[in-house]
C-alpha cells in the first residue's frame, strides 16, 4: 500500500485551525480528560468532551460541571452540549463560555439515541422536529458568536432507517451560522447496529459549503480513505475503532496500515492511560473507569477472557497496575 498523507493535512472549522483530519469522537463514559490527553498524544487533531447536559449545567450539578474541565494539551477541543430548547441551550452555552478556560468549539448533539435523552426532546429527538433543531442551533450560534467561538452540530441520518433528515437539515443549520457538521450515518433507531451508510454523508457534504466530519465504522486506513474519497468529508471521526487501538490514529495520519504492537507495548499504553486516569479521578474510580477498555485493549492481543475478567475486578489502580506489569513481564519472557 502506498502511504497516503490525506488525513495528515490541516483543516479549519470557522476560525479554528485543526492540525490534521483525524478527530476524536465524543463518547459518553469514555472521552474524559484522561482519554482525550491520551488520544491527543497518539495524534488526533481535535478532541471532544463527552456529551454534557444543558440542564445539568443550569442546575449546577457538580458532576456535569466536571465534564467541562480540560487541560491546554487537549486543544483544540470541542464541548458537546445536549438539550431540548433554544433557551436552555443558549443558557448552557453562556455558562460554558463564562468559565475561565473557554473551549475552541461548541458542538450540539443531535444524534444521541438513548431513550433517557430522547424522551426529554434532546439528542436525536431534534431530528424529529427540524424547526426546533434549527432554532436550537441558531440560539447557540448567537451566544457563541459573541465570544468568537464556532458552533458545530453532530447529526444522525434521521430517527428511522430510510429517513434523510440530515440532508434536509444541514443547509438550514448552515443558514443559521453553524460552521461544521459531523454525520454519523445511522438512524437513531439503529443505535450502533449495521453499517454506517456514508452515501448519506456524501449527500450532506454535497448540500453544504462547510466542513463535514464523517463518523461511523472508521476502523482501518482503507475504510477512512475510502470514506473521505467517496463523501468529500474534510475529516474522519474515530470512535469505537480507537477504543483499545489508539495506534489506528498514527496509521491514519501516515496513511499506512500496520500491525498491532506486541502485548508488552499494548500493556505499557494501558498503564500510561491508567496513570492519567488516576490523576484525573483517583485510584478506585480510575480502575473502575478503565474496566470497559481492558477487554478492547487486551482481547485482540490474545489475552484470555478470564484474565481480563480478573483484571476488571481489581479494586484500585495500584492493584491493576501491578497485575498489568506482571502480565507484561510474563508476555516478554
Ligand atoms: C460508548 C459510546 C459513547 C458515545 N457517546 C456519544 C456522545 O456522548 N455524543 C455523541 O455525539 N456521540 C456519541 N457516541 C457516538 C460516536 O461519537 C460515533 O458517532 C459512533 O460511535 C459511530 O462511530 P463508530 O462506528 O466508529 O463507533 C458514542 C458512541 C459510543 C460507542
Amino acid at each position: 500500500m502506498v502511504a497516503d498523507g490525506t488525513l495528515a493535512r490541516p483543516f479549519r472549522v470557522g476560525c479554528v485551525d485543526i492540525p490534521n483530519r483525524v478527530v476524536l469522537a465524543p463518547m459518553a463514559g469514555l472521552t474524559s480528560g484522561a482519554y482525550r490527553q491520551h488520544l491527543k498524544a497518539h495524534g488526533v487533531g481535535l478532541t471532544t468532551t463527552e456529551m454534557v447536559s444543558s440542564y445539568g449545567l443550569i442546575y449546577r450539578n457538580v458532576r456535569t460541571d466536571e465534564y467541562l474541565d480540560f487541560t491546554p494539551e487537549e486543544r483544540p477541543l470541542a464541548v458537546q452540549l445536549f438539550g431540548d430548547t433554544p433557551e436552555v441551550m443558549a443558557r448552557a452555552a453562556e455558562m460554558v463560555l463564562s468559565r475561565p478556560a473557554v473551549p475552541d468549539l461548541i458542538d450540539i448533539n443531535m444524534g444521541c439515541p438513548v431513550r433517557k435523552v430522547l424522551k426529554t426532546g434532546a439528542g436525536s429527538a431534534l431530528l424529529g422536529d427540524p424547526d426546533r433543531a434549527v432554532a436550537v442551533a441558531a440560539s447557540v450560534v448567537q451566544v457563541a458568536a459573541q465570544a468568537g467561538i464556532p458552533v458545530t452540530v453532530k447529526l444522525r441520518t434521521g430517527l428511522r432507517p430510510g429517513e434523510r433528515t440530515a440532508v434536509e437539515l444541514a443547509p438550514r443549520l448552515e443558514g443559521v451560522g453553524v460552521l461544521g457538521i459531523t454525520v454519523h450515518p445511522r438512524a437513531a433507531s439503529e443505535h450502533y447496529r449495521g453499517k454506517a451508510d456514508h452515501s448519506i454523508t456524501a449527500a450532506v457534504a454535497e448540500a453544504v459549503h462547510i466542513p463535514i466530519m464523517a463518523s461511523g465504522d472508521i476502523s482501518t486506513v482503507a475504510s477512512a480513505l475510502e470514506v473521505v474519497r467517496s463523501t468529500g468529508a474534510a475529516a474522519v471521526m474515530v470512535a469505537r475503532g480507537v477504543a483499545g487501538n489508539p495506534w489506528l490514529v498514527t496509521q491514519l495520519l501516515a496513511g499506512v496500515e500496520a500491525d498491532r504492537p506486541a502485548l508488552p507495548a499494548v500493556i505499557d499504553d494501558v498503564r500510561l492511560l491508567l496513570g492519567r486516569a488516576v490523576k484525573e479521578r483517583g485510584s478506585e474510580r480510575a480502575a473502575r473507569w478503565l474496566r470497559k477498555l481492558l477487554g478492547w485493549y487486551l482481547r485482540p492481543s490474545g489475552v484470555a477472557a478470564s484474565v481480563v475478567e480478573t483484571l476488571r475486578n481489581l479494586p484500585d489502580a495500584r492493584a491493576l497496575d501491578e497485575a498489568l506489569d506482571e502480565l507484561g513481564r510474563t508476555a516478554s519472557e
